[in-house]
């Protein structure tokens, strides 16, 4: 399994490839490109590791040899946010990013598998997808919004509310990755009964919950740590899943035939990327309302990064 991690040398691509490097099944192999040009030294700092997954570092032009034939591309490279911006604030910057490395992707690796963490992932996803459709290589079922983050906080944010152990927690979050379109399934968490005054003073922290990162970081960035963490934990189902060892994750994906079809939801994921998308479970009144209201936002988001991509 050749795993490629695009925007290697940031906050989120370092640690991100560190846990990956000590994830990965052994034999794998980890390229490792960034603009920065101490790229390379990451990858050199990282194979110093004792662990069986091979490091290569590349820059500058040699991008599209660090995508040649990998089976997954993760893309975390762009901008963060500072304190008062939105996700899509950063959009002017990271939609041409991520347009300009999914074009080299298409070419390189037309037949891997695309997360894509760079925000607004509600735009950059559909951006993504107008890229490889327009090279004649899109697959709907290899190109992931990468989510999880949302999953994790809403994991760590119940169990202490609950007075639980993260480990007997599994919270699904749906719609997409930014403010009112983040929806925490919290009516139907197996084990867990929260009152209505927790889910409704929860939700809205799970959904503005980055931005109490970008807070407390004061201009230096947005969450670095736990989305490496969260990103780590997506490649890693998405890994054993194409090994063949079926696994449901939470992630964006286009659900439907219509091309504007985006959400975020539980997702089945096989040896061929997205094997089934199970239907949602029944939601609470509040949630339903959420997810009525979160519509425009989500479409809206979808037709940016589409006009963008098409532009
Ligand atoms: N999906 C999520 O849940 C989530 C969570 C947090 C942050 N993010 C997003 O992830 C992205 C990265 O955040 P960060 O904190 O790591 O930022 P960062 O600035 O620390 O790192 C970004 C890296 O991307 C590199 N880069 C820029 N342009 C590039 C290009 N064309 N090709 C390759 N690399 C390039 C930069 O050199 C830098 O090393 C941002 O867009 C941020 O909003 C997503």
């Amino acid at each position: 399994m050749k795993v490629c991690v695009l925007g290697a040398a940031g906050g989120i691509g370092q640690p991100l490839s560190l846990l990956l490097k000590l994830q990965l099944p052994a034999g794998s192999s980890l390229s490792l490109y960034d603009v920065a040009p101490f790229t390379p030294g990451v990858a050199v700092d990282l194979s110093h590791i004792p662990t069986d997954v091979k490091v290569s570092g590349f820059v500058g032009d040699d991008v599209e040899a660090a995508m040649q034939d990998a089976d997954v591309v993760v893309i975390p490279a762009g901008v963060p946010r500072k304190p008062g911006m939105t996700r899509d604030d950063l959009f002017n910057v990271n939609a041409g990013i991520v347009r300009n490395l999914i074009g080299v992707g298409a070419k390189a690796c037309p037949k891997a598998c695309f997360a894509i963490v760079t925000n607004p992932v509600n735009s950059t996803v559909p951006i993504a997808a107008e890229v490889l459709k327009a090279a004649g290589v899109y697959d709907k079922r290899k190109l992931f919004g990468v989510t999880t983050l949302d999953v994790i906080r809403s994991i760590t944010f119940v169990a202490e509310a609950a007075g639980k152990s993260v480990d007997d927690v599994r919270v699904d979050v749906i719609g997409g990755h930014s403010g009112v379109t983040i929806l925490p399934l919290l009516s139907s968490i197996a084990g867990v009964e929260l009152s209505k005054a927790q889910i409704e003073a929860l939700t809205p922290r799970i959904q503005e919950a980055g931005t109490e990162v970008v807070e407390a970081k004061a201009g230096a960035g947005s969450a670095t740590l736990s989305m490496a963490q969260a990103a780590a934990r997506f490649i890693g189902s998405l890994v054993s899943a194409l090994n063949g060892k079926s696994v449901t994750e939470c992630c964006y994906v286009q659900i439907g035939e219509d091309s504007r079809s985006f959400h975020a939801q539980p997702v089945v994921l096989g040896r061929n990327g997205v094997e089934s998308i199970p239907a949602l479970p029944a939601l609470s009144d509040y949630e339903q309302q959420l997810l009525d209201d979160m519509r425009a936002t989500l479409d809206g988001n979808i037709s940016k990064g589409i006009e963008f991509a098409n532009s």
